[in-house]
Formats: C-alpha cells, sequence, structure tokens
C-alpha cells in the first residue's frame, strides 16, 4: 500500500485559474481545497476566451489561488510532497504560465514536479469521486472536445471517436449567441430548452447514418441559424416561443447523438466497469438523463462527477498528477507547456475540433 501523499495541483489551460490540494494515494484521495477563479467577467465583452487577456490573468491570479488552496487546506507548503500542473493541451500562454508557476514553486522548495494531461485529469475524475474500476468508457463533453475514451489504467487511453469538427459546448455557446442568449451558452439555452417544445424543429442528427463513434456539430448549429433566419423571414423575428422550441430541438439533438453515439461505443467494447461523463457540458440535465439510460440499457453503472468537478479545476489534476507520482514519473526543469498533447497518440489526428484551442 503506498504511503499517503499531499499534492498540489495547479491549472490554467483555458479560462479558468485552479490551485487545490489533495490528500491520499491513487486508491483513495480527498480533496482538501479546490479553489477556481473564473475569468468569464473579462471574456464576457468578445463572445469567447481571448488567450492573450486569459494569459495574463493566469499569471496574475496563479499565486493567490495556490495561497488560498493552502490556507483553505491548513497546509504549508512544507507539507506538499509533489506538485502537479497541467503541462497540456490548452491556450499555450495560460500552459506556460501554469508550468512557470509550477517549475518556480518545485525549485524553490526542491519538490518533485509532475507535469499532467488535462485530459488525463478530465478522464480520471471517476475514479476520484466514485473510486471507479478500469477500464471503464469515458465520454469527454466540453467547451473545447468531445471524445470518446476507453481508459484502460491511469496512463492508457484508447481513443474510439470524437468530433470532427465543433466541441458540443461550442456549439451551445453559438447557438446562444445566434439566438441572443447570454454566454455560457449551455446553460442559457438549458433554460430557455425548459419551457420549449424539443419536437417542433426538425433537426438533423449528425453522422447518426455513418458507422463508428465520431460525432459532428457544426452542421447542426448551421441548422439553427437557418430556422432562425427563416422564422425571422416569415415572421420578422422571433417569439419567445420560437426561441424557448428552437433551444430545445437543439438540445435534444446534441442529446440525441450523443446518447446514440454513446450506445455504439458501450456495444463495440466489453469488460467495461461502467460509462463516465466529465466536461463542462456534462452539467445539461436531459444529457445526462439520456446518458444515464444508455448505461442503464447496456446493464453498467453511470457516473457523472459533480458539476464542480466536471468543469475545469485543479483537484483533477492533482489526483492524475498524484497516479502517475505513484507509478514513479517526475519531470524536471524541461517540462515544457504543450499545446497539443493527445491522451492516445496511435489515433490519428481530428481535423479542427475545437476553436477555442485543444483544450477540454
Ligand atoms: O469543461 P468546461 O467548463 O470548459 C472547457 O471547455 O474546458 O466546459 C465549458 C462548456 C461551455 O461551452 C458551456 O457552454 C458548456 O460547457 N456548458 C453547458 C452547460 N453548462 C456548461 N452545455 C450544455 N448545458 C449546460 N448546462
Ligand atoms: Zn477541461
Amino acid at each position: 500500500m503506498p504511503r499517503p501523499l499531499t499534492i498540489l495541483g495547479l491549472e490554467s489551460s483555458c479560462d479558468d485559474t485552479g490551485a487545490a490540494i489533495l490528500r491520499g494515494t491513487g486508491a483513495g484521495a480527498e480533496i482538501l481545497s479546490n479553489v477556481v477563479a473564473s475569468q468569464t467577467d473579462l471574456h464576457a465583452a468578445f463572445g469567447g476566451v481571448v488567450p492573450e487577456i486569459a494569459a495574463r490573468a493566469h499569471a496574475e491570479k496563479l499565486d493567490l489561488v495556490t495561497e488560498e488552496a493552502l490556507a483553505k487546506a491548513g497546509v504549508s507548503l512544507a507539507d506538499i510532497d509533489a506538485i502537479a500542473v497541467t503541462a497540456g493541451p490548452g491556450l499555450i500562454g495560460g500552459v506556460l504560465s501554469g508550468v512557470m508557476a509550477a517549475k518556480g514553486l518545485a525549485m524553490g522548495l526542491g519538490k518533485p514536479l509532475i507535469g499532467v494531461n488535462h485530459l488525463a485529469g478530465h478522464a480520471l475524475t471517476p475514479v476520484l469521486t466514485d473510486a471507479m474500476r478500469f477500464p471503464y468508457l469515458m465520454l469527454l463533453v466540453s467547451g473545447g472536445h468531445c471524445q470518446f475514451l476507453r481508459v484502460d489504467a491511469p496512463d492508457r487511453f484508447h481513443r474510439l471517436g470524437g468530433t470532427i469538427d465543433d466541441a458540443p459546448g461550442e456549439a451551445f455557446d453559438k447557438v446562444a449567441r445566434l439566438l441572443g442568449l447570454p454566454q455560457p451558452g449551455g446553460p442559457s439555452v438549458e433554460a430557455e430548452a425548459a419551457k420549449g417544445d424539443p419536437a417542433r424543429f426538425d433537426l438533423p442528427r449528425p453522422l447518426m447514418d455513418r458507422p463508428g463513434c465520431d460525432l459532428s456539430f457544426s452542421g447542426l448549429k448551421t441548422a439553427v441559424l437557418r430556422v432562425r433566419d427563416t422564422l425571422v423571414a416569415e415572421q420578422g423575428g422571433l417569439t419567445e416561443g420560437d426561441r424557448a422550441d428552437l433551444c430545445a430541438s437543439f438540445q435534444g439533438a446534441v442529446a440525441a447523438v450523443l446518447a446514440g453515439k454513446s450506445a455504439r461505443a458501450l456495444a463495440d467494447q466489453s469488460g467495461l466497469t461502467g460509462f463516465a461523463v466529465a466536461g463542462g457540458v456534462a452539467a445539461n440535465k436531459t444529457l445526462r438523463a439520456r446518458l444515464e439510460q444508455v448505461a442503464e440499457a447496456a446493464g453498467l453503472p453511470f457516473v457523472a462527477p459533480p458539476l464542480a468537478l466536471c468543469t475545469d479545476n485543479a483537484a483533477m489534476i492533482a489526483f492524475a498528477g498524484l497516479m502517475a507520482f505513484e507509478a514513479g514519473h517526475r519531470d524536471d526543469m524541461h517540462l515544457s507547456a504543450r499545446p497539443r498533447w493527445p491522451l492516445d497518440t496511435a489515433a490519428a489526428p481530428m481535423i479542427g475540433s475545437g476553436k477555442k484551442g485543444a483544450k477540454a
């Protein structure tokens, strides 16, 4: 049995600056603190994440969130056994800010440094939250990523498929923009959809007619644009009812496609212990319900970690770092920040996935 370790995790790959303290082993760890400073307000006026603004904000906030995480956990830097940091994939300025901060701490304190793949952080979260056993199927759905991963071990991921264009969160954000709803689009589209009729507009189910579990969301967003323009041309604008129905129909189409492809991914695999979902879009209640049904039909448990651990956070980085540390992994001052870093290096690269950079 490995001895319990205290790990400081740092996350800065997109628009959330995070620091967390975790104590335990790969078999079970406790989150002592998990601090996230969101940059949503800084980017609000631009309709998307501005990389330069993000990088500067991370550089300003990393010290502060680290101090807060230590204080909340009631530990000092001297108590830390290792520092885990997101080393990619992500917006390079932000990743660099985190890697530089972690190197400074590791060097100054003489503690081990571990570079963590951000996607591994998401993909391993069910082990932290629900003691999920390998191998399991993970659907990662966020603003920058969408992929099915078979997670065989903390460092073994097999990519079964993913989006060939937009990530679902990106599609939610664009649809919100098309319909004049506030950002981030996911929660505002979901709130509108709750008042609407998902059967009113017959939107496409992209790639459902093709084998495999690749997905596409860009056509769906264009279909929403067409319906909106047709309604505007016919009636001079959208009623509140039209907007709610369009949101409900769009959300229904996204959920149907993700559920359909999940069923396919589960049917193609054997020996799985369960089906897990992570990423910001996993907050969507309609989607969660559909995925739960799919898992149930396949006779497998469904795991959706609590929202704060589905979206970007440093606790997942600390946990992935803890597992890597136990496996003997150590980085040094040569650790580099990587804008792209696929989890499954054997899988063919996907074209154009994620307009906000290679992040999840
Ligand atoms: O994982 P995340 O917090 O950040 C990264 O993309 O890394 O995901 C953010 C995305 C945004 O596109 C947001 O619109 C979407 O998740 N999202 C949702 C919901 N809440 C957040 N999408 C659909 N339904 C939601 N309730
Ligand atoms: Zn992420």
